[in-house]
């Protein structure tokens, strides 16, 4: 079976006090209703993340960083390393946001840099793959997230891709209000989990969660998350507000 995600990307948002006080919360209600089958992750800003440790009963609810250093440690100023990450209880790490590959300038390449070092550290990755509007305009989505994936994800053997789970983004939907379909988002995820089966095998492709990112919210979680290739989300805005957080997990 395969295993059903939704996890919160609160991007640059709360201070500490802020944060602390929303997992408490949160945790809160997952702790009265537990969330079945789901598993509920926070990808918090770094400076949460040993305070979230404390706080989050685990076993309901898992946390991760949204980033990470593509150098194990040494001499980079403002950095943060996975094996950091890893120290506060962290599980997961998001890599290749598309905030990350525009703003920062995070190409393939580092990624897939970024990729190895945080499964090395033990951290399981949520990695994340998506073609601007131009692209999917042009007809090359398919293309664009092909490439992304063989070069930032395909080059690890098999027994770590299992430790990874892949977020499909289309960039135009992020903080836009703008979704994909369900049906554009269950035909990428059917062509992401094609390729996978091509590269790993049929098992692999299987098991491997696929979450759908971009404007998801309560009112279109539940149909989006019905489609067949689609295991959950990769929430942003709405993972900021308690309410619409928690109904996108009862979605699933
Ligand atoms: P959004 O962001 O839900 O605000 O569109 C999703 C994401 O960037 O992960």
């Amino acid at each position: 079976m395969r295993k059903k995600i939704v996890a919160g990307n609160w991007k640059m948002n709360m201070n500490l006090e802020e944060g602390l006080l929303f997992a408490k919360s949160v945790n809160q209600y997952f702790m009265e209703k537990p969330s079945g089958k789901a598993e509920v992750i926070l990808c918090t800003p770094f400076i949460h993340l040993s305070g979230i440790s404390e706080i989050l009963n685990k076993g309901k609810m898992t946390f991760g960083a949204q980033n990470c250093a593509s150098e194990p440690s040494g001499a980079y100023t403002g950095e943060v390393s996975a094996m950091m990450i890893k120290s506060t209880g962290a599980e997961y790490v998001i890599i290749g946001h598309s905030e990350r590959r525009s703003f920062y300038h995070e190409d393939d390449r580092l990624l897939n840099k970024k990729t190895i070092l945080a499964l090395n550290s033990g951290l399981k990755v949520i990695f994340c793959c998506g073609e601007v509007k131009g692209e999917r305009e042009e007809g090359k989505h398919f293309i664009v997230v092909k490439r992304q994936l063989e070069e930032g994800l395909f080059t690890l053997p098999t027994e770590e891709m299992e430790k990874v789970v892949i977020a499909y983004e289309p960039v135009w939907a992020i903080g836009t209000g703008l979704t994909a379909t369900p049906d554009q988002a269950q035909e990428m995820h059917k062509y992401i989990r094609s390729l996978v089966r091509e590269k790993y095998g049929k098992e692999c492709a299987e098991i491997l969660t696929i979450l759908y990112g971009g404007s998801c919210k309560p009112s279109n979680a539940q149909e989006i998350f019905s489609k067949p290739d689609v295991d959950g989300g990769l929430i942003g805005g709405a993972s900021l507000k308690k309410e619409d957080f928690v109904a996108i997990v009862e979605a699933i």
